[in-house]
C-alpha cells in the first residue's frame, strides 16, 4: 500500500458541460422540494414532528449544514465542481482538516487554495496511517476507490485519494466484510442479478458509492434523507455513476418510485415521502444507518425502526453504526431500535484497531446466524484471530493517540452520559480538544 503523493484540486478533473447541466437540474428539483415542503406536509396531513428536519438539523440549532446547502443549491459551477469541500457530513471539514460540528461558515476557496493548503498541511495526517492499518488485512477487492473529481483532495494510495472520509467509509466496508455481509450481498447479486439497499441518512453518498463499486453496480440503491442532503448525494452519485439510473422522487405519483426488475441505480427519497417507498412492498436486502439516527429526534428514530421491521423482514439486515449521543444532548438510538427489531448482533472489529465513532450492530428479524452462517465469515481460524488481536494491541502502542481514543470510548460506554460530559469539560479545561 504505497503512498505516492498528494491529490490536490489541480489533480481533479473538471466537470463537463453536460455534467454541470445535470447537476443544475438536480439543484432546481431539490430547491422545489425544499420550498414546497411545509405546504406539502400540511396538505397531506403528515406529522411535522417526523417530517420536518429535527434535532441537529433544526434551522435554529448551531449547525453547519443549512448554509452549506444554500451555497450548493445556488448552482454555481465553481461550487458544484468542488462539491466535496462544501458537502460536509462526517463532521470532518476537508478544507480545514478539522472536526466542525457547529458554526455557520461556508468555506471560501481562494484561487491559490492548493498552494496554501499544501503549506499548511505538508504531511499526511493520522487518518492516512489509520487507513493503511485497516486495509492491511482485507483483500484488494474489498477496498473502496474514490475518484478524483468534485474536489476530492487527500493523499494518493494505490492511485486513489485517501482522506478522513475515505477512511470512515472503508471502516464501514471492513465491518460489513468481517461480518460476512459483503460476501452475502455478492451471493445475492449472483442469484438475483442485483441487491436492494436502503440507506437512511446517506450524507453525500460516500458509502453508497463505495458499496456500489464493490458490487459492480448491481444495486437498486435507495437513499432516504432530508432533501437538503439528497442534493449532495444526487449530484455526487450522478457524476460518479453516470451509467446507472437516477430518480429523485417528488411525491407527485408513487408509481414513479417503482422500477422494473432489470433496473439498476439510485432512488432519492425525501424523508417525508418515505411511506410511499414503504408502500411499494419491496423487501430490502440491506438497510444502513451510520452516524445519523442520533441526529434525529426520538420520534423520528422510532418511526424508522417501525418501518425497517417490515422492510428487512425475513432475510434482510440493518447495518447500524452510531454512538450513544446522550452525553452531547443527542440520542441513544439503539434502545429505540430495540423496540422494533428483534435481533441485535454486535460486530466486534478484527481488522480495525479502534473504530472511529460509535459501535456497529447488525439488526434483523431472525438471528443473523440464519442469514449468514458463522462458517461463511472471514477470519474464522483461531491462529489468525490471535494474530489480529496481537496486531491491534501493537497498533495502539505504536500510535498512542489511538490508545487515547480507545480509552475515551471505553469510558463513554461505561460512564453515565452526565458523568462523561463532566469528564469531557475537565479534559478540555486542561487543554484537551474533545469535541465529538
Ligand atoms: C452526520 S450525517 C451522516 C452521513 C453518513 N451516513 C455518514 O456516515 O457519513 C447525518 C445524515 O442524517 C440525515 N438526516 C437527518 N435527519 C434525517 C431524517 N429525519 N431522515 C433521514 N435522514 C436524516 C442528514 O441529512 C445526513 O445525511
Amino acid at each position: 500500500m504505497e503512498l505516492t503523493g498528494r491529490i490536490s484540486l489541480r489533480d481533479n478533473r473538471s466537470l463537463s458541460k453536460d455534467e454541470f447541466a445535470r447537476a443544475s437540474e438536480i439543484c432546481s428539483a431539490i430547491r422545489k422540494l425544499v420550498d414546497s415542503r411545509a405546504d406539502f406536509i400540511a396538505g397531506k396531513g403528515l406529522d411535522p414532528a417526523i417530517a420536518l428536519p429535527g434535532n441537529n438539523w433544526d434551522p435554529e440549532a448551531d449547525q453547519p449544514f443549512l448554509n452549506r446547502y444554500r451555497h450548493i443549491v445556488a448552482a454555481k459551477y465553481e461550487v458544484i465542481n468542488r462539491l466535496r469541500l462544501y458537502a460536509q457530513f462526517s463532521s470532518f471539514d476537508l478544507v480545514t482538516q478539522s472536526m466542525v460540528t457547529g458554526g455557520r461558515e461556508v468555506p471560501e476557496i481562494p484561487e491559490d487554495f492548493d498552494e496554501r493548503f499544501e503549506k499548511q498541511f505538508p504531511k499526511p495526517d493520522h487518518w492516512i496511517d489509520r487507513y493503511r492499518m485497516i486495509t492491511r488485512f482485507v483483500p484488494a477487492d474489498i477496498r473502496a476507490r474514490f475518484p478524483r473529481v468534485l474536489g476530492e483532495i487527500g493523499w494518493e494510495i494505490d492511485g486513489h485519494p485517501v482522506n478522513h472520509d475515505v477512511y470512515a467509509y472503508q471502516e464501514r466496508i471492513n465491518l460489513m466484510f468481517e461480518s460476512g455481509l459483503i460476501d452475502e450481498l455478492r451471493r445475492r447479486v449472483r442469484t438475483n442479478g442485483s441487491v436492494r439497499i436502503l440507506e437512511i441518512g446517506g450524507g453525500y453518498g460516500g458509502l453508497a458509492h463505495a458499496l456500489t463499486g464493490l458490487l459492480h453496480g448491481a444495486v437498486k440503491y435507495t437513499i432516504c434523507d432530508l432533501p437538503e442532503s439528497l442534493l449532495s448525494s444526487a449530484i455526487y452519485l450522478g457524476v460518479t455513476h453516470p451509467r446507472l439510473g437516477h430518480r429523485i422522487y417528488d411525491g407527485a405519483d408513487p408509481a414513479n418510485l417503482s422500477v422494473p426488475d432489470e433496473w439498476l441505480g439510485f432512488r432519492y427519497v425525501p424523508n417525508y415521502l418515505f411511506d410511499d417507498f414503504c408502500g411499494l412492498g419491496e423487501p430490502v436486502d440491506l438497510a444502513i444507518n451510520t452516524l445519523s439516527f442520533p441526529e434525529m429526534t426520538e420520534a423520528q428514530v422510532r418511526y424508522y425502526g417501525q418501518r425497517l421491521k417490515g422492510l428487512i423482514g425475513g432475510g434482510g439486515v440493518l447495518f447500524e453504526q452510531n454512538e450513544d449521543g446522550r452525553w452531547m444532548g443527542l440520542l441513544d438510538c439503539k434502545t429505540i431500535l430495540a423496540e422494533s427489531l428483534a435481533c441485535r448482533h454486535p460486530i466486534l472489529p478484527k481488522t480495525i484497531p479502534v473504530i472511529s465513532k460509535g459501535r456497529a450492530d447488525l439488526w434483523s428479524m431472525e438471528p443473523f446466524e440464519m442469514i449468514v452462517s458463522p462458517e461463511r465469515r472471514p477470519f474464522g481460524g483461531a491462529g489468525l484471530r490471535i494474530r489480529l488481536r496481537v496486531w491491534r494491541a501493537f497498533c495502539l502502542v505504536r500510535a498512542p493517540g489511538l490508545g487515547l481514543v480507545r480509552l475515551r470510548q471505553a469510558l463513554q460506554a461505561r460512564l453515565s452520559p452526565a458523568v462523561f460530559r463532566g469528564l469531557k469539560k475537565i479534559w478540555n479545561l486542561f487543554g484537551g480538544r474533545m469535541k465529538a
